[in-house]
């Protein structure tokens, strides 16, 4: 069994680590740098079909979910057609105003979620057309689907998605690429700067899990905490959600993501000496905002636990702890932000002597209703 965990202790870890391999099988054989475009082999939408969207609707569950609200912030920002975000069982159930001009977007990384098939069916009876991301090759979402883009993230065993869904953000930005050239909404020398920024990516994940000792220690000190609350805005708000899952679903530690903006109204009156606090604070288009959110953290005796970009002193002054990522950038810098918060979620759950790999009461995919 430790050979099949590749001599890590359990599986997330070693899936954890193998995100920049991950990463790079994601995008192995898609870019089109000269044109600054990519090419989706399975996308078997036409860039004439793509021009007849209007909407796009991203569907899914659990950590692909918070995947789809990154996925709003890239589609938005670089496609200029409105998106929309919804749980795959609030969507099946809820009268939903798609039509022929809407591209439904599925998020499975199993591929055999039972709401997100649902809700897929239900969007193509009422004529949307759809594409999946998935990472499990003819799985039963990839085969209905009528294009897919596969994730290549490699089997996930860890019920505890880490792998999967940093390839999800990675297959978000390469269709946004698509679309925006398509639609005309991205020139060709944006295509090649944000091509240029997400070759990176891979040698920036293996530098950021160089912090894994370190954040090992900080969990030492945080492990008994009853409550975590997680802290982001805009683009990284979904990465405070998921931060805070992935320390739920392991450790049985209450958590809960919110966006830092919002604070104020609510979670504000839950800070004391034995919060902590995890903000992402990366120098970013909101980073003042978050920098003055996390003030307000201290001022109030939370205790900080701040990630943030290389060679932040401003933040390293302030917070009790400090994890730096390797990146200054917005949407990318999404995937670093995620590495330290997967590594927290581990560290805490083996400290505890939970089941990390097979929590109790959770499934690796939820076929049935
Ligand atoms: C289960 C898993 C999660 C996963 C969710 C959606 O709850 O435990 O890790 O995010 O299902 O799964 P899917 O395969 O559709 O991405």
């Amino acid at each position: 069994l430790m050979a099949e965990k590749g001599g890590y202790k359990h599986f997330m870890l070693k899936e954890i680590f193998e995100q920049p391999r991950a990463v790079r099988d994601t995008i192995a054989g898609r870019l089109r740098e000269e044109q600054g475009d990519v090419y989706l082999e399975d996308l078997k939408l036409t860039d004439e079909e793509l021009r007849g969207i209007d909407r796009i609707c991203i569907i899914a569950c659990g950590t692909s979910w918070h995947a789809a609200l990154v996925g709003k912030f890239l589609l938005e920002e670089h496609c200029r057609l409105p998106v929309e975000v919804d749980i795959a069982s609030e969507f099946r159930y809820r009268n939903p105003v798609v039509n022929d001009r809407t591209l439904m977007v599925l998020i499975s990384q199993s591929g055999e979620t039972a709401d997100t098939l649902a809700a897929m069916r239900e969007g193509k009876a009422r004529g949307a057309k759809n594409i999946a991301i998935c990472n499990v090759v003819d799985s039963s979402i990839a085969r209905e689907a009528a294009g897919v883009v596969y994730t290549h993230a490699g089997p996930e065993i860890g019920v505890a998605s880490t792998k999967a869904f940093v390839t999800q953000l990675v297959a978000l930005y390469l269709f946004t690429i698509r679309l925006g050239r398509a639609l005309g909404t991205m020139d060709q020398a944006k295509g090649r700067a944000m091509i240029g920024e997400l070759v990176k990516i891979p040698a920036l994940i293996e530098k950021t899990l160089e912090m894994n000792d370190t954040v090992e220690k900080v969990a030492r000190r945080y492990m008994n905490a009853r409550d975590f609350l997680y802290l982001g805005r805009g683009i990284c708000y979904p990465i405070a959600l998921e931060g805070a899952l992935k320390l739920k679903e392991i450790s049985y530690i209450h958590a809960e993501g919110y966006p830092a903006g919002e604070m104020k109204h609510g979670p504000i009156a839950l800070i004391d000496e034995n919060m902590p606090v995890v903000v992402l604070v990366p120098k970013n288009s909101t980073y003042e905002k978050v920098l003055s959110n996390m003030e307000e953290v201290i001022a109030r005796g939370g205790r900080v636990i701040a990630i943030c970009s290389a060679g932040d002193d401003g933040v390293t002054r302030k917070a009790e702890e400090t994890l730096e990522v390797p990146s200054d950038g917005e949407e990318l810098a999404t995937i670093l932000l995620s590495v330290p918060l997967q590594l927290l979620a581990y560290h805490v759950a083996v400290l505890k002597g939970t089941d990390v790999d097979q929590p109790r009461n959770l499934a690796k995919s939820v076929t049935v209703e």
